[in-house]
């Protein structure tokens, strides 16, 4: 038995892990470009509109509109569907508060849908299982790069005049059944912040086919103000804020999309053949993804069974680490709905809204025990790095110090 790394042993990783510099493509030529067109405004400039071409054109799909961040695309989309106060709208209990904010500010009631124990994702049945007569919409979250099975939530929220909305933050270009997520449902959203597969600081984009919402969404992402026509009306019924990108965003964007299909491709390739390495390995679980997807693994969620694996994750984790292999316990801290400002329903001070709105009418409780499966998922993920630069040599180095971890705690049962 190899002595482990964590006890004196020799770390298996030898080899420091590849890395990359983002901007090295056309980043720098475009914001020159961009400066010299002496307006850095999305809709008198070149580079918005390009970035919503392009990226329309890479989706498949008519209409890209360009926004400040994944959170504000998110907002947008459910502003452009008209959700308002006294709507639930249902999504996953393990997202970034970005899938939630929106909600909020639209004084919506988000309602936690339930997930695959290994895919990480809602399904049509957990979202089945939160619909009411007040559900005005799904944003249906793509965890990590990887499909949730969104085109039969699609079709149950279709029948019964519910929105979907795709947040793809995580998953660019992952492809599902023939096409890319995001273009599944009603909006798909996706963030430029500077953690996703593609990056312009901070940014966002909607997509969609369907030009009315076309119209709502970049018209809610800039104070409600229609541009489209000569001039420019102010005059509102409504309320919306100001998400617009800058051309220098937009042209860090042009240059960032022209490299994403490659870089889910490496990402896709690195994770998938992570999973055939040690997907063998008693007592771990690799992430669940549907034969018809090719996710982009943001990142690489495994679950241990800590009975069967013959440590705590946190050993696990560490010993790893001690291996030279990057390597988390856990991912958020717990399940959105478990967070004060719902627990203690303080999302605006102390009034209780949007949770006690009149126009709702309804008690709703968050606590926890709501979404067993998510609960369980934090409780026993190990978050590892798949980036589209590693190496050969990251690989094998990975999928060996697993296993020599693994057998060495196998040994101890
Ligand atoms: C799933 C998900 N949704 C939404 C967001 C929000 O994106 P942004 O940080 O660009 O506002 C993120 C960002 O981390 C995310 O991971």
């Amino acid at each position: 038995m190899e002595k482990l790394a964590i006890h004196g042993g020799t770390p298996v990783k030898t080899t420091p892990y590849g890395t990359t510099n983002r901007f090295d493509g056309n980043e720098l030529k475009y914001l020159e470009e961009a400066l010299k067109q002496n307006t850095l405004f999305y809709w008198k400039g070149g580079f918005s509109k390009r970035l919503c071409e392009d990226f329309a054109k890479l989706n498949g799909v008519k209409h890209c509109a360009v926004t400040s961040s994944g959170t504000s695309a998110i907002h947008v989309a459910l502003g452009a569907c008209g959700v308002g106060p006294g709507d639930e709208v249902i999504t996953s209990p393990i997202t970034d508060m970005g899938s939630v904010i929106g909600i909020l500010y639209q004084n919506a009631v988000p309602v936690f849908a339930d997930l695959d124990p290994h895919s990480y994702n809602m399904t049509a049945e957990t979202v089945a299982a939160c619909i009411t007569d007040k559900t005005k919409a799904v944003v249906v979250v793509h965890l990590a790069g990887n499909a949730a099975e969104v085109d039969k939530i699609v079709e149950l929220c279709h029948k019964k005049g519910i929105y979907v909305v795709e947040d793809c933050a995580q998953s660019y270009c992952c492809e599902y059944k023939g096409k890319y997520v995001g273009t599944y449902g009603d909006i798909g959203c996706f963030s430029l912040n500077d953690f996703k597969h593609i990056s312009a600081g901070d940014g966002g984009m909607v997509i969609t086919d369907n030009s009315e919402l076309y119209h709502k969404a970049v018209m809610f992402a800039d104070k409600n103000y229609n541009r489209f026509g000569e001039g420019v009306v102010r005059n509102s019924p409504h309320v919306a804020p100001n998400y617009r990108m800058s051309e220098l965003q937009a042209a860090v964007g042009v240059a960032q999309v022209e490299k994403v299909e490659e870089i889910c491709r490496k990402r896709n390739a690195y994770g998938d053949a992570l999973t055939e390495g040690i997907k063998d390995i008693p007592g771990l679980y690799v992430p669940k993804v549907h034969p018809d997807c090719k996710s982009s693994y943001w990142f690489y969620l495994i679950r241990v069974d800590e009975k069967e694996l013959g440590c705590t994750r946190e050993e696990f984790a560490k010993a790893i680490r001690a291996e030279g292999v990057g390597a988390g316990a856990g991912y958020i801290a717990q399940c959105v709905y478990e967070m004060d400002m719902f627990t203690n329903k303080t999302a605006y001070s102390d009034l209780g809204c949007p949770f006690s709105c009149p126009f709702y009418g309804k008690e709703i409780e968050y606590k926890t025990g709501l979404c067993p499966n998510a609960e369980e998922i934090l409780k026993t993920c190990i978050r590892m790095e798949c980036k589209e630069y590693y190496t050969e040599d990251d690989l094998k180095e990975t999928i060996a110090a697993v296993r020599k971890v693994a057998a060495y705690y196998q040994s101890m049962k």
